[in-house]
């Protein structure tokens, strides 16, 4: 009874100051700007401090003798009323700001959406297909829909080049900051976290454009080749049983991420199962889309002890290998000319922190891995499923095949590899299967968020068959917008029979079933554009083309296709639903 009238007191002493304060405090602080990690680690710290102070000063005021179990209750309740008097009107004052005055309040969405992120973390429980959930949200809200307090989701093919273009004036938004813990956020981690233009665009030239570009890309075709001749002798081992079409394909791109990246094989083709260092790929980007919608959330994850355990074994062998790298490029004479793209961004890497150092050596074969292993893949599933395509696939191998032996001139003889990819290259049919398999299963499948610029930016809409719809819409600055990938390459209003595999629309066979090429995005664009993208298709046209040169490829007996179809998640970056499939060799 007398712990109620205490707290009665207590609010109506404290409470209406503390209700100023709190409202006070998302008016002045919380309702300008982005707020990183840093801010809210140092607002949860100073919470924190101030807590255990006010619990200190309502002990000191009790005698000592009399500090028992009723004296830590009262002052536990006291310090929980106080903060329940601040807190309570803060959280109502960015409620009703985000509902009804917010700068977006009158694009469409869920109420739910309009004011947290949680709504949207709670229906990725479980599912983790974010794609579908924005897809659904389209198809109930329109082409724009608030998909969060700050985000909108464009469905948009014509919006697309203002949004990711090479002159886009957007910049990334602060999710890439929240995949990271601490540290300096503009210098010390890989370009995948850079937003910074500038900063972004000179860590991209001086590293990654000379690990990537033409004379560099050429000198990796060797490698593909070779190792994917390891990987096909491999599989001739184990024609006729049934395996499972992403893991298999995981075996071989890693150890390609592996060989091109470091010049070292992880050896999963040998061993037949992914390198212990990899089973991080399994592991760390579950829950990814769950935790992202909760930015505070993610900060406070991210810093708990052991959150990075599942990447330990993949960081003690990347910290080993730049190691390695680092002593051979102090030894005259050696490490510089090595084939590997590392090796090739080593000189300019010696001034970076210790930690920028090590999230750009990660994110070398995280970037590559399961990227094109996930496209290979789908290409594999859409082929298993439809043989009539996968023996038109074959015919046109077979014929490149004779020309390229009828050749056999002196350079085809000096440079076989880089002769083969030649005459792969640009083999129509086979890169109709590689975009048409992108287009449907694209590795990134969901949102890719960018934050637009201060005075806002105008987005084109796509044309609607009635005349009073508006053909563009002003998006506010400071607004974090995407246009989901996988939407809005099975848009309708894009491609004609968007759900099926049709490798011919990007032939000359059938151009028509693709309405609107701009909606094709599998690898964005402008200046966060993908750095590997060159690589892939080297390593997706070598590998296919080789593959189904020598073997067929069938779904096993009882494979309905539909955990692949119904059941691959969107951890930002897909993680493949399985299917099972068998080799046979061609004779
Ligand atoms: C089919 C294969 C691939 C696809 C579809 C793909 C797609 C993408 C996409 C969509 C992004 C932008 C992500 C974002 O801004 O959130 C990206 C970035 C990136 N990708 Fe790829 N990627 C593929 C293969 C590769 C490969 C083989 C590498 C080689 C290491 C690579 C390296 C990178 C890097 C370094 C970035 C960051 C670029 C930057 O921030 O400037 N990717 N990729």
């Amino acid at each position: 009874m007398a712990l109620s009238v205490d707290v009665l007191e207590l609010t109506k002493h404290h409470g209406p100051r503390l209700a100023v304060a709190g409202v006070g405090a998302h008016l002045l602080y919380w309702m300008h700007g982005e707020r990183n990690n840093k801010a809210v680690r140092a607002w949860l710290l100073s919470h924190l401090i101030v807590n255990v102070a006010l619990l200190a000063f309502n002990l000191a005021n009790t005698q000592p003798e009399s500090w028992g179990i009723s004296s830590w209750i009262r002052g536990l309740v006291t310090v929980s009323v106080l903060n329940t008097c601040f807190y309570g009107p803060l959280f109502a004052s960015i409620l009703i700001y985000r509902a009804f005055f917010h700068r977006l309040h009158r694009f469409p969405g869920p109420v739910a959406l309009k004011v947290s992120k949680l709504a949207a973390a709670y229906s990725n429980i479980g599912k983790e297909r974010d794609f579908e959930r924005i897809w659904d949200l389209h198809k109930q809200y329109g082409d724009v829909v608030r998909t969060g307090p700050q985000e909108l989701s464009v469905l948009s093919a014509d919006a697309i080049d203002v949004i990711y273009g090479p002159s886009s004036r957007c910049t990334r938004a602060i999710w890439y900051d929240r995949l990271k813990a601490s540290g300096d956020f503009s210098e010390d981690y890989a370009v995948f976290h850079m937003r910074n233009p500038v900063a972004h665009g000179k860590r991209r030239k001086a590293l990654w454009d000379k690990a990537f570009n033409i004379r560099a890309l050429k000198s990796y075709q060797p490698v593909v080749v070779q190792t994917t001749q390891r990987f096909l002798d491999a599989l001739r081992q184990r024609t006729g049983q049934t395996l499972s079409g992403p893991d298999t394909m995981q075996l071989l791109s890693y150890d390609l991420m592996g060989i091109i990246g470091w010049g070292y094989s992880f050896n999963n083709i040998e061993k037949w199962e992914l390198n212990p260092a990899l089973h991080f790929v399994k592991h760390v980007t579950a829950g990814q889309r769950i935790i992202s919608q909760a930015p505070w959330l993610m900060s406070l994850l991210v810093n708990l002890p052991g959150a990075d355990s599942p990447l330990r074994p993949y960081g003690s062998w990347i910290q080993a290998r730049i190691r390695e790298k680092l002593r051979l490029l102090k030894t005259p004479g050696q490490g510089r000319e090595t084939a590997d793209a590392m090796s090739k961004m080593m000189p300019a890497m010696v001034n970076l922190s210790e930690s920028a150092l090590y999230s750009e050596g990660e994110l070398m074969v995280i970037a590559g891995g399961d990227t094109t292993s996930s496209t290979m893949s789908a290409v594999i599933f859409h082929l298993a499923r439809n043989p009539s395509v996968q023996r038109k696939l074959q015919a046109e191998l077979d014929e490149a095949a004779q020309c390229h032996d009828q050749k056999d001139d002196e350079v085809s003889n000096a440079e076989p590899e880089a002769s083969y990819y030649r005459s792969i290259s640009s083999l129509p049919y086979l890169n109709a299967c590689i975009n048409e398999s992108l287009r449907l299963q694209p590795p990134v499948p969901g949102e890719i968020p960018r934050k637009t610029p201060l005075e806002g930016i105008h987005i084109p809409l796509p044309a609607s068959s009635s005349s009073s719809s508006p053909t563009s819409v002003f998006i506010p600055g400071d607004t974090i917008i995407s246009v989901p990938v996988l939407p809005v390459q099975r848009d309708p209003r894009n491609y004609v029979h968007p759900e099926d595999f049709i490798p011919e629309r990007w032939t000359d066979e059938k151009p028509e079933l693709t309405l609107n090429k701009s909606a094709f995005m599998p690898f964005v664009g402008g200046a966060y554009t993908c750095a590997g993208k060159g690589l892939a298709y080297i390593e997706m046209r070598i590998v296919l083309a080789k593959l189904l040169e020598r073997f067929e490829v069938k779904l096993a007996d009882g494979e309905d296709g539909r955990r692949f179809l119904e059941e691959t998640r969107d951890c930002h970056v897909a993680h493949l639903g399985d299917f099972r499939v068998v080799y046979e060799e061609r004779r």
